[in-house]
């Protein structure tokens, strides 16, 4: 099974689940710093310090990647580093990522930043964060900031990553920072998130004639329970409209889709809307990246098991099924098979645009054996199933350009503290040490092949 010419291979990280060095070279704090130090937020009350300490590792970690063939690497700098307390650019924030983006061209990987992965500077959430149309603008401040050092070396741009989890699980559910739990201030969010991607592409567009921008996306495909009850299809739509078509109407599209429009009226969606917001919104992509972990399967019967309604604005009665798949150590359902239809559901409904799957990979328990190695074979399974989901969804004819495993390393997985891991290397977050798992020796090998061997993920 082969993908395509210049498919690109990668794999991705993010900031603050990486670098720890929190409070070095004028880093200050993040929502993520706040929220983390917040009794119970996170498990076993753990923190992004130390993280995997990659900040004081790049440079090992670069090798790590260059050992694994690794052709691009998908990393976030972080606003608290380069605009700290969103006062002054700080100079030597900006030196980390130079020295990232060199090394990493040094030694033939592609650099793939993402400018925004979840971790505001506080001083703005101090002045309302993404609830606050201001945060748009500082965000292009920022961007205008990063690209005036690195806009000569970067050829792609991701905005945001997952603009949803920003808004609904940071100011919905209060499951991540900075822990509101305001609906309506999830929803104006939503909308600043979006209103920030645009204004940031176009300051890339103006800053690097050359460089391609996108936005990355968590998109769920949705089923129900049961098709033919009119209460589990009116929550599908909700759920679908909240958790896929909100960000891609307006983007793709120029619009919010009118049913959202309606589900969100009663928290001031359409208020929130100036005249010309939805044209900077809608500034045509060059790219579109999806993070694809799992689907939803939903019902209108909610039972003990129901993610919090909040997550999802309007659909209070929403309910989350259990079907028996085989799941990860994150507790979420393993269904490859979904990832071709909504492939082909962005292929077959929205303009044309380039797509990457930026994010894609499962936590499992994974343990260093007494010989020193990680056996990982669910990951490596995981893996191959997605890939040829992917590939099955290239032969129908979509355009999709790469796949980037998330994640190199094990990591601080959000409200999970270090209790998931998720990397293709393993970490002792004691002593820092790397042992890379089973699953990449097999991901350098399906990257050196571009693509699957026959039977060479069995061994499951
Ligand atoms: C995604 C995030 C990423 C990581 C994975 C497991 O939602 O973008 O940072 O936590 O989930």
């Amino acid at each position: 099974m082969t993908f395509p010419d210049e498919f690109v291979w990668g794999v991705s990280t993010a900031a603050y689940q990486i670098e720890g060095a929190t409070t070095v070279d004028g880093r200050r704090p993040s929502i993520w710093d706040t929220f983390s130090a917040r009794p119970g937020a996170v498990a076993c009350g753990d923190t992004g310090e130390p993280a995997a300490d990659h900040y004081r590792r790049m440079s090992e970690d670069v090798t790590l990647l260059a050992d694994l063939g690794v052709r691009a690497y998908r990393f976030s700098i972080a606003w608290p580093r380069v605009v700290p307390d969103a006062a002054e650019v700080n100079p030597a924030g900006l030196d980390f990522y130079e020295r990232l983006v060199d090394t990493l061209l040094q030694a033939g990987i592609t650099p793939w930043p993402t400018l925004y992965h979840w971790d505001l500077p506080q001083a703005l959430e101090d002045r309302g964060g993404w609830a606050e149309r201001e945060t748009a603008y500082r965000f292009a401040d920022y961007v205008a900031a990063v690209l005036g050092r690195l806009g000569d070396r970067v050829g792609t741009w991701t905005t945001l990553n997952e603009p949803w989890c920003s808004a609904f699980l940071g100011y919905g559910s209060g499951r991540h920072a900075p822990g509101r739990t305001e609906p309506a201030a999830a929803v104006a969010a939503a909308h600043h998130l979006l209103l920030a991607h645009g204004l940031g592409a176009s300051v890339i567009r103006g800053q690097a004639r050359a460089a391609r921008v996108g936005l990355t996306l968590n998109l769920f495909p949705v089923s129900v329970a049961d098709p033919d009850n009119a209460g589990d299809v009116e929550v599908g739509r909700r759920i679908d409209g909240l958790q896929n078509r909100l960000f891609l109407d307006p983007v793709l599209r120029g619009g919010y889709p009118a049913d959202v429009l309606a589900d969100l009226e009663p928290y001031g969606l359409g208020r929130l809307l100036t005249a010309d917001d939805l044209e900077v919104i809608s500034v045509p992509p060059d790219l579109l990246g999806i993070n694809y972990y799992r689907d939803l399967y939903v019902s209108s019967v909610p039972d003990a098991r129901s993610g919090p309604p909040s997550e999802w604005v309007g659909a209070e009665n929403a309910g989350f099924p259990r079907r028996g798949l085989p799941r990860t150590d994150s507790d979420w359902d393993i269904n490859a098979g979904e990832l071709t239809g909504l492939l082909l559901r962005l292929h077959e409904t929205y303009p044309p645009v380039p797509l990457y799957l930026t994010e894609n990979g499962a936590a499992f328990r994974d343990r260093v054996s007494a010989d020193g190695a990680v056996s990982d074979a669910e990951r490596i399974a995981f893996i191959a199933d997605h890939l040829r989901a992917a590939h099955a969804a290239i032969e129908r004819g979509v355009d999709l350009r790469g796949y980037f495993y998330w994640s190199l390393l094990d990591n601080f997985e959000w409200a999970e503290g270090y209790t998931k891991r998720f990397g293709l290397v393993h970490v002792d977050f004691a002593t820092q040490r790397r042992t890379p798992k089973a699953s990449a020796s097999w991901y350098s090998q399906v990257m050196a092949d571009n693509g699957l061997r026959e039977h060479d993920d069995r061994a499951r």
